[in-house]
């Protein structure tokens, strides 16, 4: 060993040896092989790529930005199917935590009008037997989604949007349990809900 020369095994191939020495240890001088090289260009060029299709050209959307859409989708769903009948709409008057909330909606959006107590100012009274726009559920919940602009009575499905405005349905109607029977019937045919 005074020359230093490693020691080979006797059936190792005869190939050369690189210089480094690591604890004893010595490597072939090899070529790395054409599928390693190819695995590692490959993922370096899909990198790229990758990177420059999602975050520079932003050609796809992202897995994150993909879920985020279908997220918004399912939500919107959800608020679709959920709907409102007349049936709902007096259900939710019953359950104080809705009616709870809609009389908080309609303190602040539209008491100013039609009064604390629905007694009527600006706007017509809601406690009373005249419902020009119609008494059943769905029409008043039509009336406040879509107000009656031209009388003074603004829409409010951008503002409030179908939750609160349903809220605020079950609310004016607890305080109108006599509508539950159709006491009066109020609208016109054309603003009937099927
Ligand atoms: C700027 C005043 C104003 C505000 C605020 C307002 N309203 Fe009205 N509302 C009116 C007027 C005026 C009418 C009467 C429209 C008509 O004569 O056709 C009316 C009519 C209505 C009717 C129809 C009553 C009927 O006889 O058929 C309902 C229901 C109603 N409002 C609910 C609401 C609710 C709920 C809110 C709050 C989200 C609200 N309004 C906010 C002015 C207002």
């Amino acid at each position: 060993m005074s020359d230093h020369k490693p020691y080979r095994d006797s059936h190792e191939p005869d190939e050369p040896l690189r210089e480094h020495v690591f604890d004893g240890i010595r490597e072939f001088d090899k070529k790395l092989p054409n599928w390693w090289l190819l695995t590692l260009y490959g993922t370096i060029v899909f990198s790229i790529a990758y990177w420059a299709w999602f975050h520079i050209y932003e050609i796809a959307p992202t897995p994150e930005e993909k879920l985020a859409l279908a997220q918004e989708r399912a939500a919107a769903r959800a608020a679709e199917e959920r709907g409102y009948d007349n049936e709902r709409l007096w259900e939710m008057a019953l359950e104080s935590s809705i009616v709870d909330r809609g009389r908080s909606h309609y303190v602040n959006n539209c008491a100013a009008c039609h009064g604390m107590e629905l007694e009527g100012g600006i706007g017509t009274p809601l406690v009373d037997a005249d419902w020009q726009h119609g008494s059943e559920p769905m029409q008043i919940l039509k009336t406040i989604l879509d107000g009656v602009p031209e009388k003074g009575m603004p829409p409010w499905r951008a503002g409030l949007g179908e939750t609160r405005s349903a809220e605020i349905t079950a609310y004016i109607l607890s305080k109108n349990p006599g509508l539950r029977n159709g006491a009066s019937p109020g609208g016109s045919p054309e603003e009937e809900t099927p």
